[in-house]
């Protein structure tokens, strides 16, 4: 199993959009997809109808001592191929919880590792700051994928995200190979073809030389997790985002042939 962090310390920026959206084209391709709601808002988790009450079984359990397994909390979904860990809003008590309680922050990563050949792929939608949750993400993930929005407010986000996860790459002594995927780009703006620009000069090859353009049917994430395959020009984006995030790593790539 590969795990994948989607992470950025900036909000809006097309976490949760990227993260289902990535996990449909490898669930699509015949891979077993586990997705991992780490975001106290919920998001993802509210995307496939799950109720907010009472609070879902979920990615708060991993963090309690002989809570339920990961195979225990993966709940089946509409997909094929795709199974969900619900978030709860007391994960954002966890922060606190964290300093006290030495060697939670590798508590996902021990997870992972029981359900190693039950799973493909395992895609951790992250949430916006940089705490126990995120950090965890990070420790466990074999690669990090950074949506960033293309405008100027987001590069410095996608800068402290970097530098972040560079970090916790020297910590943990496992590399963490790093992508960006520039999102939400509005080709008519002037700060948008710059601020892709900028991306592709400062981040170089880390940067997929696409971008996922602004499209309306992404704006429901809702639409994302029916059993038909979503369609339209930020899908299609998408398809060829994870194309290319296979091919930067030869064995994935084979994989998803
Ligand atoms: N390419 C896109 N085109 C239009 N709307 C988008 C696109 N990507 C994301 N959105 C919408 O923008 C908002 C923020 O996206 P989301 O994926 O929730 O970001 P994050 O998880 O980083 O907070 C959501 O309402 C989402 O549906
Ligand atoms: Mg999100």
């Amino acid at each position: 199993m590969q795990a994948w962090a989607i992470a950025n310390q900036k909000g809006g920026v097309g976490k949760t959009t990227t993260t289902l959206c990535l996990a449909r084209g490898l669930a699509s391709a015949g891979h077993r997809v586990l997705l991992i709601d780490l975001d106290p808002h919920a998001s993802l988790t509210r995307a496939f109808g799950v109720p907010a009450m009472p609070p879902p079984a979920g990615t708060h359990d991993l963090f309690g001592s002989d809570g339920p397994s990961l195979s225990t909390l993966a709940r089946s979904t509409d997909v094929d191929g795709l199974k969900l860990v619900a978030a709860q809003p007391a994960l954002a008590t966890l922060e606190r919880r964290g300093a006290t309680q030495p060697g939670l922050g590798l508590a996902l990563g021990r997870a992972l590792h029981f359900v190693q050949s039950t799973y493909d792929y395992a895609l951790l939608d992250c949430p916006p700051t940089l705490g126990l949750l995120m950090v965890n993400a990070l420790a466990a993930a074999d690669r990090l994928v950074v949506p960033t929005q293309t405008d100027p407010l987001a590069l410095h986000g996608l800068a402290d995200m970097l530098r972040t996860a560079e970090m916790v790459e020297r910590s943990r002594r496992r590399p963490m190979p790093r992508y960006v995927l520039p999102t939400l780009f509005d080709r008519r703006t002037r700060t948008g073809v710059q601020s892709l620009d900028l991306l592709h000069d400062r981040y170089e090859d880390r940067v997929w030389p696409g971008a996922v353009p602004m499209d309306t049917r992404l704006r429901d994430a809702h639409g994302l997790t029916s059993a038909e395959m979503p369609t339209g020009r930020g899908a299609d984006a998408y398809r060829r985002a994870l194309k290319w995030l296979l091919a930067q790593d030869g064995s994935a790539q084979q994989q998803a042939a």
